[in-house]
């Protein structure tokens, strides 16, 4: 006993290279639509991550590059193959080497991986949603919507959503959405973005592209399918219930849900919050407008939600 104590104080633990982490502590975290990525350890060749993917999605393995690996060690939840003759639980694991093809699996529960990849893969994700986020930090420079805009966005569209009952995945979409909605605009000319006074129609064809390269800049930063979702929501979210909005005239519930939700907010906030060339309205004002806008601008089902949400949203703030 004495001797292993003399060892210990010997060896004390150094803080600079012993780490100890807690359950919920993580180096880094990614949350895309369908899984979840905590980075638990890494040194500059591996990397060790804890992984959540729902149920029913496929995921890829490769190990790609020479002298690489990957290790996939299931910890809950069942994994089978393509064709569903390998089966796979606690405890199994799959390992790929370099040089070999691409192998697809698919998830049949809720599962947790533990991931050890020697392709920092975390470090690349993370890295484009963080260019993303400073695309976004540009275009609120050089336009009139402000950081702060797309920051309420993005609470207040999450509660209006959570009225609805919409899925996690959806309030995760939606979440993007709002806060990168206008990010298109990082193509419009700044000399319209910030032109005083109306646009002439021409600049007004122009501006209204925004919807759609919006999408483009997300499906081309982002060549898997986790942010096709929000994609798709940031290229509706001018359209209008009336099928009088743009860039396709989608009507009704042809929009999506978490599209027509944007929508209502994005004006709302618009009207509240004072912009140079227009007077702010009260908030009596403007929820007076979207309530006269039903049916007509905006969806009834997301104003109704978001009249409450409204509520919920003031009392908060
Ligand atoms: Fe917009
Ligand atoms: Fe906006």
């Amino acid at each position: 006993m004495e001797e292993i104590e003399g060892k210990k104080n010997k060896f004390p633990l150094n803080p600079n290279n012993i780490i100890i982490n807690r359950k919920d502590e993580y180096l880094d975290k990614v949350e895309k639509r369908s899984t979840q990525l905590f980075l638990i350890a890494k040194n500059d060749n591996l990397e060790v991550i804890k992984q959540h993917i729902t149920a029913d999605k496929t995921f890829q393995i490769a190990a790609g590059e020479e002298n690489s690996f990957e290790l996939f060690y299931i910890l809950e939840g069942t994994v089978a193959s393509e064709d569903e003759k390998i089966t796979l639980a606690a405890g199994d694991s799959i390992t790929a080497k370099s040089g070999e093809e691409e192998k697809y699996f698919k998830t049949l529960t809720e599962v947790t991986l533990l991931y050890i990849s020697s392709t920092p893969i975390f470090a690349s994700e993370q890295k484009k949603i963080n260019e993303l986020l400073a695309l976004n930090e540009q275009i609120a420079d050089k336009d009139t919507e402000t950081h702060d805009h797309c920051d309420r966005l993005q609470r207040l569209s999450r509660l209006t959503a959570k009225e609805l009952d919409l899925s996690e995945e959806k309030l995760f979409n939606l979440g993007y959405a709002s806060f990168l909605h206008d990010i298109g605009k990082a193509k419009v000319p700044k000399s319209l973005l910030q032109k005083p006074g109306r646009l002439t129609e021409s600049e007004w064809e122009i501006m209204k592209k925004h919807a759609k390269w919006g999408k483009t800049i997300l499906l081309e930063r982002f060549s898997n399918k986790y942010f096709e979702q929000v994609a798709e929501i940031i290229y509706q979210h001018h359209e209008r219930y009336d099928g009088q909005g743009y860039p396709q005239g989608l009507k009704g519930d042809e929009i999506l849900i978490e599209a027509q939700i944007l929508t209502v907010v994005d004006a709302y906030d618009a009207m509240v919050y004072e912009r140079p060339y227009q007077r702010a309205l009260t908030r009596k004002e403007a929820l007076a407008e979207i309530k006269r806008e039903k049916g007509k601008q905006f969806a009834p089902r997301a104003v109704e939600a978001f009249l409450k949400a409204e509520k919920k949203f003031v009392g908060q703030s």
